[in-house]
């Protein structure tokens, strides 16, 4: 059976380039970047050949790039990292964060800091006014994702950027899922700190960067040595590093092509999934949702029956749901969007990537339909609701 992959908002495969290119620091570049002998030095100018890759596409300068082992870390770096530095004060973020933020404030109100949390509407966009709104004198921080991994809504950073600049606050973004499929220059986006991840974007797991303002007081979560000019301790991971650099410019130079192909297949998968089921609800306004993703609401059905179904048939997805200790809670981001539990538990996520065919599409227009009647006619949702 040929295996349809949609799940690329989880992660992506390495590209060949990018583990070709990663190859000899698995092998006879293996040198300690740090050590002054030619086994380290021989090393050194490949991480600082990648530092300047990943600068240019942020339009950012090399001292500004700290490398971290991936999205959550540069995440947590942000936050944690302000906070620590201010010692004390508020923090506006928005209900659709990653955990990687959420949890990080929610940690940090426990220690003391305040946070107000921005809703979104049921579009899943924030509003830059309430952002405006919940601004304080003592408030260190807005963070505000640049793409929703859940429903792909793009947000308006710019529009915050211009009333966290006039207050004098720093923005942090997470655009682990916008960085090399949306334009995201630091100083376009108007953004102090930006967290981006390799493995979105065909490059290795473990392995990102955290983009840092000149100027932005912030400590380090990570420390005992003196890489990353004492922001983040430990060996640099080399092969990572270097592989993140070969995917960001691999990913830059097919961009806006693979972009306006996959919005395409968007149109093509929408259409065909309204044409042949009732009652499924496309989250999310399409002109604001980025195009690799689609996500479903379907009535009367469990998001996790027709994941295991849509495995079964080789097709991979993800749910709107977050499993945890065997019971289905219903995804924040979903909830937050005035999205009703029971729908909500129904959602699939499809995230659609540089190697998704029409066929493919095709192929899934035609197993899930299907799969939907046949899991509705079992479903207790179903049946209770015909009592
Ligand atoms: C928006 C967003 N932020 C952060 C992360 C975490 O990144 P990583 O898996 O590299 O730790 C992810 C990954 O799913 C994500 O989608």
């Amino acid at each position: 059976m040929n295996r349809i992959y949609l799940d690329h908002n989880a992660t992506t495969p390495v590209r060949p380039e990018v583990r070709d290119r990663m190859l000899p620091f698995l092998g006879e570049l293996f040198g300690n970047p740090s050590s002054a002998h030619s086994f380290g030095q021989e090393v050194k100018p490949h991480l600082e050949e990648a530092r300047q890759r990943i600068a240019d596409q942020l339009g950012a300068n090399p001292a500004q790039i700290v490398f971290t082992s991936g999205g959550t870390e540069s995440d947590n770096m942000a936050v944690k990292g302000v906070a620590f530095a201010a010692e004390k004060g508020h923090i506006v973020t928005t209900v659709i964060e990653h955990p990687a933020v959420m949890q990080a404030v929610s940690w940090l109100v426990k220690k003391g800091f305040e946070a107000t949390y921005i809703p979104v509407g049921s579009d899943g966009v924030v509003n830059p006014d309430d952002v405006k709104r919940a601004l304080r004198p003592e408030t260190i921080l807005v963070s505000v994702m640049h793409v929703n991994n859940e429903t792909g809504a793009i947000q308006p950073v710019e529009e915050i950027s211009s009333i966290t600049k006039e207050a004098g606050v720093p923005l942090h973004t997470d655009a682990v899922q916008s960085f090399g499929k949306l334009p995201t220059r630091v100083d376009d986006l108007g953004v102090d700190l930006m967290s981006i991840a390799a493995h979105k974007i065909y490059g290795p797991k473990g392995i990102g960067v955290l983009s840092i303002r000149k100027g932005t007081r912030i400590d380090p979560l990570i420390i005992g040595g003196a890489q990353e000019k004492r922001r983040r301790s430990g060996t640099e991971n080399i092969a990572g590093i270097v592989g993140f650099g070969e995917a960001t410019v691999l990913a830059e130079a097919e961009r806006e092509q693979v972009y306006a192909r996959l919005a395409a297949l968007r149109r093509r998968f929408v259409t065909g999934l309204e044409a042949s089921l009732t009652e499924v609800y496309v989250n999310g306004d399409a002109a604001r949702t980025f195009p690799s993703t689609v996500s479903l609401s379907v009535s009367h059905v469990e998001g996790e029956s027709m994941l295991l179904s849509l495995d079964m048939e080789g097709v991979a997805v993800s749910t709107g749901s977050a499993c945890s200790s065997g019971s289905l809670e219903p995804s924040h981001v979903l909830v937050a969007m005035g999205m009703e539990t029971v729908l909500a538990q129904g959602t699939l996520r499809f995230s659609m990537g540089r190697g998704t065919t029409e066929a493919e599409i095709d192929h899934v227009l035609e197993v899930f339909p299907p799969i939907v009647e046949r899991l509705r006619k079992m479903s207790p949702l179903t049946r209770s609701q015909a009592c």
